[in-house]
């Protein structure tokens, strides 16, 4: 191990010699026998791409020269690494087509299962190390143990500031995420989301655009989307969009706008820079009808507050309920702090519930066996209306839920970047198994798809979809059942295994989950309850498309039989 600094020394010395030597001979050999005149633009551009080879090689010998220095007085081992790739355009290339293919995730977890794990690598246009892991022990000290030596990349924050501005809880760090993160708060505690009527109302409205004939098709995944946007409005901004019902023109424009922007900020942040090299004019339109969208929508509710006696307004919107837009209006907060924030609870609540419950009922349409079981359980439970204790206490749906987000956790693939030297337990020597020295500035991506589909973690069908097998493993068993808000971040540290992440964990944990478990299981209460049968209508296979956040490219096709 200690033979690596000595080695990449002698690389960088013997480099930097050789081409010091080669540059004093060129100039030798041109001052002696060449004849003085104008240098042609081939001979310029010439000399200015061996300077520019010469110095990118020095420069990065030298890093790594560095990084086994810094290696070896920490105690690690260097993890694998992705070889014959300069600057990391192949690798750029292959993440390119992969993701334009859909099948990004699969060659993830094939590589990372070849490496053992962990690997390094560099990933154009990045200047730095990109780290890749699906090993839990990582991911618990990014997230958790040693939570303060990371924050969000910068090459996020580039890539969703177009959209979500520099004031967003998803692309701040440090103080400013502290304060957005206890505004947000009060937003998810427990009797609030207990109001299981609001949820119950928008599942219903829903039940009314399902079909009622067993021989038409639908797609699930539309109207889950739409139920999401009327859901999460209506909790957070104390007024729904109302898309299944009487929606306007400018919602429905707002979220064609919103899919579209998605879309592009997920390339943005994969391509960072590179994208700023060409202004992106459908972008600028999209963002800006967004923005006055909401600007029309705060200033309707600040002049509705207005206009209304004190005891009105809090009546007007949802007597003690804390409406998060509301907090904001009264603490004051400038309108693009108003405005990055509404936008960022659309993003967190908007795609990732619609993706489970896309995924779940995509499965329930093939798997009649857990429709099944389900909807005994509902049928056992002889509730016509749920409370909130007996919807978490039903086992076997909460067990699916769970099992969806494994195969499918929205998030599938995360990133932080090291903000100072520090160190990951696992992934460095020929086993895989000594830490990882990681220098400031390197971007760790982990990824919880690859991780929670590991067949040494979840056994030889983790590919299958199988509720059942959380009877026997319960990483966060206890997790779901007393809720995660009641427990402290320690408690987080020491009770959760970190082989199951869809919600993330730490201090930065999502903030929503409850919410979305808790949509999830009413959507798929009222549904089962309503048909007896749902059966797939397609006989696409099933891809997985990540953006932000994964979906289904063809989408969920069923028919359903009324009850
Ligand atoms: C199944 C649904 C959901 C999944 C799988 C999910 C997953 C996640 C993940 C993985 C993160 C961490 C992102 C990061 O730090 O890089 C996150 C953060 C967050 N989520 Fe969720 N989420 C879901 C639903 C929701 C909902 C419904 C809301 C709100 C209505 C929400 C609000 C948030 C917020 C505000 C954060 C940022 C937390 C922070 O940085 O402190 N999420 N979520």
């Amino acid at each position: 191990m200690d033979t690596q600094p000595a080695k990449s020394a002698a690389r960088l010395y013997f480099t930097t010699a050789a081409t010091s030597a080669a540059a004093a001979l060129a100039f030798i050999v041109d001052a002696i026998h060449l004849r003085p005149g104008e240098l042609s633009s081939k001979q310029i551009w010439f000399g200015v791409l061996l300077v520019v080879v010469a110095l990118y090689t020095h420069l990065s010998l030298r890093a790594e020269h560095l990084y086994y220095v810094n290696m070896a007085k920490h105690g690690c081992a260097p993890p694998k690494r992705i070889r014959n790739d300069p600057m990391g355009v192949r690798y750029l290339l292959s993440t390119a087509s992969a993701a334009r293919q859909n099948v990004l995730l699969e060659r993830r977890s094939e590589l990372l299962h070849k490496m053992g794990h962990t690997y390094r690598n560099q990933m154009f246009p990045e200047w730095t190390m990109t780290i890749s892991t699906d090993e839990p022990e990582n991911i618990k000290a990014v997230l958790a143990t040693r939570f303060d030596d990371w924050d969000i990349p910068y090459f996020r924050i580039q890539g969703f500031y177009p959209v979500l501005g520099y004031h967003s809880i998803f692309t701040v760090n440090g103080a400013e995420w502290q304060h957005a993160r206890a505004m947000l708060r009060p937003a998810f505690v427990r009797n609030q989301l207990a109001d299981l009527g609001r949820f119950d109302f928008h599942a219903r409205k829903l039940l009314a655009k399902l079909p009622q004939d067993p021989s038409s098709k639908v797609d699930l995944q539309d109207l889950f989307s739409m139920l999401m946007v009327d859901t999460t409005s209506d909790f957070m901004f104390g007024q729904s969009t109302d898309l299944l019902g009487a929606a306007d023109a400018d919602s429905l424009t707002f979220v064609k706008h919103f899919d579209a922007s998605m879309h592009k900020i997920a390339w943005r942040a994969r391509l960072s820079w590179l994208t700023q090299l060409r202004p992106d004019r459908e972008l600028d339109e999209y963002v800006r009808f967004m923005r006055s969208y909401i600007a029309r929508f705060v200033a309707k509710v600040k002049a509705q507050r207005a206009s209304l006696a004190a005891d009105e307004a809090k009546a007007a919107a949802g007597g003690d309920r804390y409406v998060f837009l509301d907090q904001l209006i009264d603490t004051g907060e400038p309108d693009e702090v108003i405005r990055d924030q509404l936008l960022s609870i659309f993003v967190a609540g908007r795609d990732t519930t619609t993706s489970v419950l896309t995924y779940l009922f995509f499965e329930l349409s093939r798997r009649p066996d857990v429709e099944r079981r389900l909807r005994d359980e509902i049928a056992a439970l002889g509730a016509e209306n749920p409370s909130w204790e007996q919807l978490k206490g039903m086992n076997y749906l909460q067990m699916a839920i769970k099992e969806a987000l494994r195969l499918n956790p929205p998030v599938a693939l995360n990133s932080r970047e090291a903000v100072r030297d520090t160190v990951l337990p696992r992934g460095g020597g020929p086993d895989g198994k000594q830490p990882v020295f990681v220098p400031k500035g390197t971007n760790v991506r982990y990824q919880p798809w690859c991780m929670q589909r590991r067949t040494d973690l979840y056994g030889e069908d983790a590919e299958e979809f199988r509720p059942e097998r959380w009877e026997t493993i319960r990483p966060t068993y206890v997790l779901l059942r007393c809720g995660w808000s009641e427990l402290s971040t320690d408690m987080l540290t020491r009770l959760l295994s970190y082989e199951y992440v869809p919600f993330n964990a730490g201090p930065r944990i999502c903030i929503g989950q409850q919410f979305a478990l808790t949509a999830v299981a009413m959507t798929t209460f009222r549904i089962l309850q309503a048909y007896k049968q749902i059966k797939r209508r397609d006989d696409k296979p099933l891809v997985q498309k990540l953006g932000v956040n994964l979906s289904m490219v063809h989408g969920c096709w069923v028919s359903m039989t009324p009850a």
